[in-house]
C-alpha cells in the first residue's frame, strides 16, 4: 500500500472559497447531497457548476494503467464514476472498465461510449463477487459517507480487488488548510488529516493505495 498521486496530470481547478463561504447555507448542502442536476450542472454554489467531458482524464487513465500494470481486457471498477468520464478513457485504452454511482442524474447523462457499463449503487455495498476486478478506483467518493460508511466502503473495495484499490479522499495538512476546506465543503461527511485517514484504512483492512484532495 502506498501514497501515490494518480491525479497529478489533472489541471488544478480554481476555487473561489470566499464566495462559497459567504453563499453556503444548509440548503446548498442538502441539495448538493442529492447528487442531481443542481450538483453536477447547476450553479457553482451547489457543486461542480457544470460537469462536462473535456478529455482531462485521458492522461490520468494512462497513469492508472501504468501504476497497476494493467493489460488490455483487464477489469477496472470506478466507484463514484459520475458521468463515466474516466470509464470512457480507460475503455479507450483497451481496459474493460465499469462504473457505479449513487446518482441517477449522472448515469442518465453519461457519455454515450459507456452506456451499459455504469450502474446505480453505493460504495459501501458493491454488488460484485470477491476478487472480480483487477483494480478498483474511488476518487473523491467514499468521504461522502460518515466514518463507519468509509470503513464499509474500504472493505468493499478491498474485497473486490485485494491490494489493488486506489482511493482519493478529502484531507488537509494544516489547521489553515482545514479551515479553508470546511468553508468549501458541501458533500463530504467524513474528512481528516492523513494520520486519521490511515487509521481508517487500517481499521478496514484496506491494503490498496491512496491520495489526498487538499484545497489551498
Ligand atoms: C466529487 S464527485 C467525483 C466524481 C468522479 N469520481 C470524479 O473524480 O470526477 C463524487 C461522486 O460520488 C458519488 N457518490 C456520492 N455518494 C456515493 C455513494 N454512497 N456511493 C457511490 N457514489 C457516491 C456522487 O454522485 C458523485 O458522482
Amino acid at each position: 500500500m502506498a501514497e501515490v498521486n494518480l491525479l497529478r496530470a489533472l489541471p488544478q481547478g480554481k476555487r473561489n472559497v470566499q464566495a462559497r463561504e459567504t453563499a453556503k447555507t444548509e440548503d446548498h448542502i442538502r441539495i448538493s447531497r442529492e447528487y442531481g442536476e443542481m450538483y453536477f450542472d447547476g450553479p457553482r454554489e451547489y457543486g461542480y457548476g457544470g460537469y462536462r467531458y473535456d478529455g482531462r482524464w485521458q492522461p490520468v487513465a494512462r497513469d492508472i494503467i501504468a501504476h497497476f500494470g494493467l493489460k488490455p481486457g483487464d477489469r477496472v471498477l470506478d466507484v463514484g464514476c459520475a458521468k463515466g468520464f474516466l470509464v470512457k478513457d480507460l475503455v479507450a485504452e483497451g481496459i474493460d472498465a465499469y462504473g457505479i454511482d449513487v446518482s441517477k442524474y449522472a448515469l442518465m447523462h453519461c457519455e454515450p461510449e459507456v452506456v451499459g457499463r455504469l450502474q446505480i449503487g453505493s460504495c459501501d455495498d458493491l454488488p460484485f463477487p470477491d476478487g472480480s476486478f483487477d483494480a478498483v478506483l474511488a476518487i473523491n467518493t467514499i468521504h461522502n459517507l460518515d466514518r463507519d460508511g468509509c470503513v464499509r466502503a474500504l472493505r468493499e473495495i478491498e474485497r473486490l480487488a485485494p491490494g489493488k484499490g486506489f482511493v482519493q479522499v478529502d484531507s488537509y495538512m494544516t489547521a489553515a488548510q482545514k479551515e479553508i476546506f470546511e468553508s468549501w465543503v458541501l458533500t463530504a461527511r467524513f474528512h481528516d488529516y492523513p494520520d486519521g485517514w490511515v487509521v481508517v484504512f487500517d481499521e478496514a483492512g484496506y491494503t490498496g493505495d491512496w491520495y489526498w484532495t487538499i484545497i489551498g
